[in-house]
């Protein structure tokens, strides 16, 4: 079918490794993602609920969840880059070639993050000056919806050559969308309906932090653990509704494929857990570290296993087509492969340093009362 020619440039690692790291560091993109859509959610919730009944402790839950989450989009972006040098490398000539045709709706993702990270830092200041951040978080929430939506959008046109010439033919230019297709709601919808899975599990979390009050506590444990346990059968249900929604010759190639059927069990099985850890810490509003940290733990490895599937969809999709990702040339360049290897573990050590250095910081006072703000000691 229409994809370009073959890239002259032989790979630079194995194939095989590409994919390993593609999958982890996409995992925890998508963790990141679903942490701040929940995140944004919890915000409009308590923000507004608890100024209509003036309840402080309430309003300090979203100051709590909210003063974190501009990190939080750091690593949003930070963790979105190496998956797409990846999907770059390995699908150059699927992604390149849908990226262009919706290139008006691609590029204004640059500008819809900068929007989102200042909506954000506004949503901190606004909470902070006791204020109403519900139409601020709720632009935000629909910002980071709309921007989730272009990537489920170009992530399923690169799976669709068959109808890149018509659409160039249409607007040359990159300014056109591409919608009808059934599989991309289900998509978009697995990775938000895990914002309340993952955003629920970040605020048992941050409920265990020693320096909060009792009643901020109990705000976020009751809304963190219903969210999440809801959260997590709304994502099964996803989750149906992504592989119904698939083509019959995929879903045959996924049955013969051991490595999506794994990620399919393994998310089955963690996600079940994580619906009952957090069902459990929500029910009773109690919650400790080990709880909340197998919560995180459980909710990675259903990520993890859902992004195994994926790939399944996605490799078979292509194959049917005429793209075999694993047929290219590769050369390993071993040296450059350690480099990476090495930063990579650098890296992971100095996120290590710097969680224990905030740890023995000063607490800050998160508290807002409502009409007079607590100066917060940052
Ligand atoms: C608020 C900002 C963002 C949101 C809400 C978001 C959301 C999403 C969603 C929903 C998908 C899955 C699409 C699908 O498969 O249907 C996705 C995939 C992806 N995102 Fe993000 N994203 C954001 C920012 C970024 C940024 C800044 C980058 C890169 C710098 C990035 C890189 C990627 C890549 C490369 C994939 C697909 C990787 C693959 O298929 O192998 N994202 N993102």
């Amino acid at each position: 079918m229409s994809f370009p020619a073959i890239d002259p440039i032989p790979l630079p690692a194995p194939i095989w490794l590409m994919k390993l790291l593609s999958h982890v560091t996409l995992a925890l993109h998508f963790s990141a993602v679903m942490i701040l859509v929940g995140c944004l959610l919890l915000v409009c919730w308590h923000n507004s609920v608890g100024h209509s009944k003036k309840s402080s402790e309430q309003v300090s839950a979203s100051f709590v969840i909210a003063r974190r989450m501009p990190v939080l989009m750091t690593f949003v972006i930070n963790l979105g880059i190496p998956p797409l040098l990846f999907v770059q490398t390995l699908y150059g000539r699927a992604i390149y070639s849908s990226s262009v045709l919706i290139g008006v709706s691609w590029f204004s993702v640059i500008l819809l993050v900068m929007l989102d990270y200042w909506l954000i830092y506004r949503i901190v200041s606004t909470i902070e000056g006791g204020r109403k951040a519900l139409p601020l978080a709720l632009l935000a929430l629909f910002v980071t919806m709309g921007i989730g939506q272009i990537y489920a959008m170009n992530m399923t046109l690169m799976l669709r050559p068959e109808v890149w010439q018509a659409m160039y033919q249409h607007s040359p230019s990159g300014l056109q969308g591409y919608h009808g297709d059934p599989t991309t709601t289900p998509r978009w919808m697995f990775v938000m309906c895990g914002g309340l899975v993952f955003g629920g599990l970040w605020a048992l979390m941050l409920s265990n932090m020693g320096h909060i009050g009792d009643g901020i506590k109990k705000y976020l444990r009751t809304s963190g653990g219903c969210m999440a346990a809801v959260g997590a059968l709304l994502q099964i249900g996803c989750a149906l509704a992504v592989t119904h929604s698939q083509p019959g010759f995929v879903t045959e190639a996924l049955g013969a494929n051991m490595l999506a059927k794994v990620g399919g069990l393994l998310f089955v099985a963690t996600i079940a857990v994580t619906a009952l850890v957090a069902g459990l810490q929500g029910l009773k509003a109690i919650s400790n570290i080990p709880l909340a940290v197998t919560g995180l733990l459980t909710a990675f490895l259903a990520t993890t296993g859902a992004v195994l599937y994926r790939d399944g969809i996605r490799d078979a999709t292509l194959l049917h087509k005429g793209y075999n990702v694993w047929n290219q040339p590769e050369y390993a360049n071993w040296s450059v492969v350690g480099l990476f290897l090495l930063l990579f573990v650098i890296m992971l050590v100095i996120l290590f340093w710097l969680l224990m250095v905030m740890k023995k910081a000063t607490a800050p006072n998160e508290t807002i009362t409502l009409n007079k703000t607590v100066e917060a000691g940052r």
